[in-house]
């Protein structure tokens, strides 16, 4: 399996709120954690990818037991300098592989929200994620991602480029790549005067591709919205929150 990249590093990490934002919303932030915490049910949650905690603080504000699984020590230390921190649990390492320590089948929820599963960068990875996400739910647990959907139609014949920021302190541009189903997000961003590029790849997966990686894994799709409040997923949606159920009968 290829090595995996720590993109989410020093002023990234640092300035990873005001680089994002509406993220922070709380019509972004509320939806989420109210699906989340139905899905919990009053269980534990694991989040793949927790960063800062931007979910993972409220989701265990609201008295849900959240463990979290992070690439990135420098985004686990902004988590840590928020309140609530000390009772959300961290396993650091790549969640497509790392196991939480005698945590086997004992979360009723996976998450991995913001096109994380995207930061896989090969199928082979993508899959193993799922196999790992059912190695720690129990039976009937939930999995819960939310990703876009990968935007070739909008791309002009022809081109490989498109963007999807314009603000004058941030602008960004996606790379596609389909030969490898491969994705770059170019980021120049403003900093200290200057402008500074920041270009993490991606794997852009299908809807469809995601639902057999489930059943790889023993998982069940249940599930497919196009946003937090449950509204339909359409040929037109441009992203999608798809939850999978961990059959009883599986034996991973
Ligand atoms: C886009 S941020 C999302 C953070 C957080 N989930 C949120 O919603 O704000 C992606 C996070 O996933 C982490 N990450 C990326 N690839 C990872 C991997 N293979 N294993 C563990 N964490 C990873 C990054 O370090 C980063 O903190």
């Amino acid at each position: 399996m290829e090595v995996v990249e720590n993109f989410f590093t020093g002023p990234i990490a640092r300035e990873y709120k005001s680089l994002w934002p509406h993220l922070y919303e709380p019509g972004v932030v509320d939806p989420a954690v109210d699906f989340l915490a139905g899905l919990a049910a009053g269980g534990s949650a694991l989040e793949l990818g927790v960063g800062t905690g931007r979910l993972a603080l409220p989701l265990s504000a609201r008295g849900v037991d959240v463990h979290g699984i992070e690439l990135s020590p420098d985004m686990v230390e902004q988590l840590r300098l928020q309140e609530g921190a000390e009772v959300v649990g961290i396993t650091l390492g790549d969640f497509a592989t790392v196991k939480v320590e005698g945590r086997g089948g004992s979360f009723s929820l996976a998450y991995l929200v913001r096109n994380t599963i995207m930061n896989l960068t090969t199928q082979e990875a993508q899959v193993e994620c799922f196999r790992n996400v059912a190695w720690h739910l129990e039976k009937g647990g939930h999995f819960v991602i939310e990703v876009m959907v990968p935007e070739l139609r909008r791309l002009p014949p022809g081109t490989t480029v498109r963007p999807f920021m314009l603000e004058p302190t941030h602008l960004g541009f996606e790379q596609y790549d389909v030969a490898t189903q491969r994705s770059v997000s170019h980021h120049i961003v403003e900093r200290d005067g200057g402008m500074e590029m920041w270009s993490p790849g991606f794997r852009y997966v299908w809807p469809a591709e995601l639902d057999l990686m489930g059943r790889l894994a023993g998982m069940v799709r249940r599930e497919r919205w196009s946003d937090w409040v449950r509204s339909p997923f359409t040929s037109d949606s441009r992203s999608h929150i798809s939850v999978w159920e961990k059959a009883a009968e599986t034996s991973l």
